[in-house]
């Protein structure tokens, strides 16, 4: 039996991986691949369709916020975001708390003023810079909701007047939030929301338009929701995947039903934390991430040995991010609670041993 902690791509939900191979071979008893039929066919705009209805109930958005599922991967959008929003002497105010955060700030120099409001960079991210002021006349605040690499997580929306927009590339869907409250909302789906290959961008309509540069058609967001994210060929397969998984979030009950599951989970595993000496949670209490756990052994011997004992046991994915190091324990929506209880049970063992 394998367990998938996999930082991302990740693991994503059984009864997706079925219907995905299913329609890999015959689409919908057509008789035709996923993979060979044309994107503005009746067969996959519905695809398309059901994707951005269920994203749309899934976060419950009002009409004035647009879906749209992009290429590129998170990456495009820490330019895209400042290509469309934030004009050459403007300025963006930016919070500096951890890899990705860092890279969106320097994509967004190209284009503009950063003032980055507050940074947790002098301890290696450990934590949520907290206490920070948001300037009112800044453009836009963005922010990283979750540091996939250094296990940080910002649960609550920060209170401003500012437009928000922010990078849930690690956490989306995974908990209840308002995702009303944001302007403009990214993520790449390899975690919870499908497979590699796509984007999921919200994005509220009136934001848009405002800037004076000439902006390239496959880069102007105004272009893709006119063209109903199909200015050209669309990622048809990872959208599908994408369609898949909502559809199995929805059936679960939706984010409420996950956020309890990922509650439990996350209690679990920090829980075996605080109480097994030999492991050490890398960031602070208030600030942990329920969706990447970092921790920490005394000694690189002692890693080695877990390490190994994990994957003889079938955990992947566990090692820390090579920036970090130690562990990197990924439980995002579709890891069963099971995978955790085993995890924790091997951790207990291995404590118990060395103890
Ligand atoms: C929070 C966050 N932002 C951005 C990225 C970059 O995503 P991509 O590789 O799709 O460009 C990642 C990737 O793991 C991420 O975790």
């Amino acid at each position: 039996m394998i367990h998938n902690f996999n930082g991302g791509p990740s693991i994503l939900p059984k009864e997706v991986f079925e219907e995905a191979s299913k329609a890999i071979l015959n689409f919908n008893n057509t008789g035709l691949s996923i993979l060979e039929i044309g994107h503005r066919t009746s067969l996959f705009q519905p695809v398309l369709d059901e994707a951005v209805a269920l994203a749309k109930e899934l976060m419950q958005l009002d009409d004035e916020h647009e879906i749209l599922f992009l290429h590129g991967g998170a990456s495009t959008q820490f330019m895209q975001v400042p290509m469309n929003l934030l004009g050459d002497k403007e300025t963006a105010a930016y919070l500096d708390c951890g890899t990705w955060g860092l890279k969106a700030i320097k994509e967004a120099k190209l284009f503009g003023q950063v003032n980055v409001v507050g940074s947790s960079g002098d301890k290696g991210y450990t934590y949520i810079p907290k206490g920070y002021e948001i300037p009112s006349d800044s453009k836009y605040f963005h922010y990283t909701t979750n540091n996939t690499i250094e296990g940080t997580e910002l649960f609550d929306i920060p209170e401003t007047n500012v437009p928000l927009v922010a990078d849930m590339s690690s956490d989306i869907l995974s908990h209840v939030m308002d995702f009303n409250r944001f302007d403009l909302i990214y993520a790449g789906a390899q975690k919870n929301i499908g497979a590699a290959g796509v984007n999921m961008v919200v994005v509220k309509k009136d934001i848009l338009g405002k800037v004076d540069r000439k902006i390239p058609s496959m880069l102007d967001y105004r272009q893709h929701i006119a063209n109903g994210s199909m200015l050209n060929t669309p990622p048809v397969f990872a959208i599908y995947v994408c369609m898949l998984t909502l559809r199995w979030l929805k059936n679960l009950g939706g984010v409420a039903a996950i956020e309890s599951i990922n509650n439990q989970k996350a209690s679990l595993l920090y829980n075996a934390l605080d109480t097994l000496p030999i492991f050490t949670p890398t960031v602070a209490k208030a600030d942990r991430s329920k969706m990447n756990v970092v921790f920490v052994m005394p000694n690189k011997t002692l890693e080695e040995e877990f390490k190994t004992l994990a994957k003889q046991e079938g955990m992947v994915g566990i090692g820390g991010h090579r920036s970090v190091g130690g562990f990197r324990i990924s439980l995002y929506n579709a890891l069963p609670l099971n995978s955790v209880e085993i995890f924790v049970g091997l951790m207990n063992a291995f404590a118990r041993r060395k103890g």
